[in-house]
């Protein structure tokens, strides 16, 4: 049976995106056939979507989008049954193989995990990508010792999907978190997420004042990248984390080894894409148990269907969203 898809095309190397209509075997390979409930748009999206980044590369047409929820129609793996609802994220989904801008979608079995108890598929999606990263930020400060008696958290990029996950989710656990942004006007919306004090973006934005600042943070979670992240390092206090997640402000990192070999500060690497299965249920499991109700509502920033995930792409990079834009794929 026909279904809507996000189609993007690309031509003399510019991207289009329209919503069209794709008949089941135009679909991927893949052992698994999920109805797609809900998907979320995230950096990467709007990346893919505007043709602004190099986030495709399988061939074109193809239909992006790198998360998806939903439930399981056709099953020829042994992991799944008809009925299961399931989530998927990376793996290449929306990247390397068709993703979740799609009313169906089929995947391979050992790419989803289920959906967890406590967490509906629209909240799985408010959270996507962006709010397992996050989760999987505050557990790789976890495993390296931080915790709320060692002092101030600092969230970069903080109103974003990845920073306002951060920002409750540590902010939960007890952590005084300050939030970095460039959005002065949304102090009450980073306030109810639980952070303590806003830094102005600047203030990180400019890198390093020297190699070794004065160490102002116990741990750090860095969406922007460049140097944001130079500067989060030079002001970490001793044996100190980084989670370094995301590159909104910049992919390059120009620091010293000073915080490293002086200070013990640990940068730790955020991959959600190929994150193994053991943690990635772990993380799953402890958005549905750790993000209050009302946390999921206050950070979606808007629900759209398909036809507006171009011009949400293009307002998305230019820094307008405010949390999370889910994807209703059935609207
Ligand atoms: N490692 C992984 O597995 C992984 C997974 C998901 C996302 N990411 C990356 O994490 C980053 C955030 O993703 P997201 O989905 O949360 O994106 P998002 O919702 O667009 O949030 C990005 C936030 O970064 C800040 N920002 C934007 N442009 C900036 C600039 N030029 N300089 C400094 N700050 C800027 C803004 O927050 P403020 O206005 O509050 O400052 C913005 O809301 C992206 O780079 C994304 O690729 C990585």
């Amino acid at each position: 049976m026909a279904f809507k898809a996000l189609v993007l095309e690309q031509e003399a190397g510019k991207v289009t995106a329209a919503v069209r209509s794709l008949e089941p075997e135009n679909l991927p390979e893949g052992d698994v056939l999920v109805s797609v409930m809900y998907s979320s748009l995230n950096y990467k999206d709007a990346l893919a979507v505007t043709g602004r980044g190099k986030i495709i590369r399988g061939a074109y047409p193809f239909v992006p989008g790198i998360d998806l929820a939903g439930e399981v129609v056709a099953s020829e793996s042994e992991l799944w049954r008809v009925g299961d609802l399931v989530i998927g994220t990376g793996w290449g989904l929306g990247e390397n193989t068709w993703g979740g801008f799609s009313r169906m979608a089929r995947v391979r079995g050992e790419w989803l995990v289920p959906l967890p108890e406590g967490l509906t598929p629209k909240e799985a999606m408010v959270a996507g990508t962006a709010g397992f990263t996050a989760m999987l930020s505050a557990m790789a400060l976890e495993h390296e010792d931080a915790t709320p008696g060692r002092g101030e958290v600092v969230v970069t990029g903080a109103t974003g999907g990845v920073g306002s996950f951060a920002v409750t989710i540590l902010a939960r656990r007890g952590f005084s978190v300050a939030a970095s942004t460039g959005k002065t006007h949304a102090r009450a919306y980073l306030e109810a997420l639980g952070a303590r004090r806003l830094l102005p973006r600047e203030d990180l934005g400019q890198g390093p004042r020297r190699p070794l600042d004065t160490a102002r943070w116990a741990a750090a979670v860095d969406t922007v990248g460049g140097a944001t992240l130079a500067a989060l390092l030079s002001r970490t206090g001793r044996h100190g984390s980084v989670a370094a997640c995301g590159l909104a402000g910049g992919h390059e990192l120009h620091t010293t080894v000073f915080p490293f070999i002086l200070r013990g500060v640990n940068l730790l690497g955020i991959d959600s894409n190929t994150c193994p299965m053991p943690r990635r249920l772990e993380a799953w499991a402890r958005i549905a148990a750790e993000v209050p109700k009302e946390a999921f509502a206050r950070m979606t920033h808007r629900v759209i269907p398909l036809a507006e995930v171009p011009a949400a792409s293009a307002a998305l990079l230019d820094g307008q969203a405010l949390g999370r834009i889910v994807v209703d794929v059935r609207a």
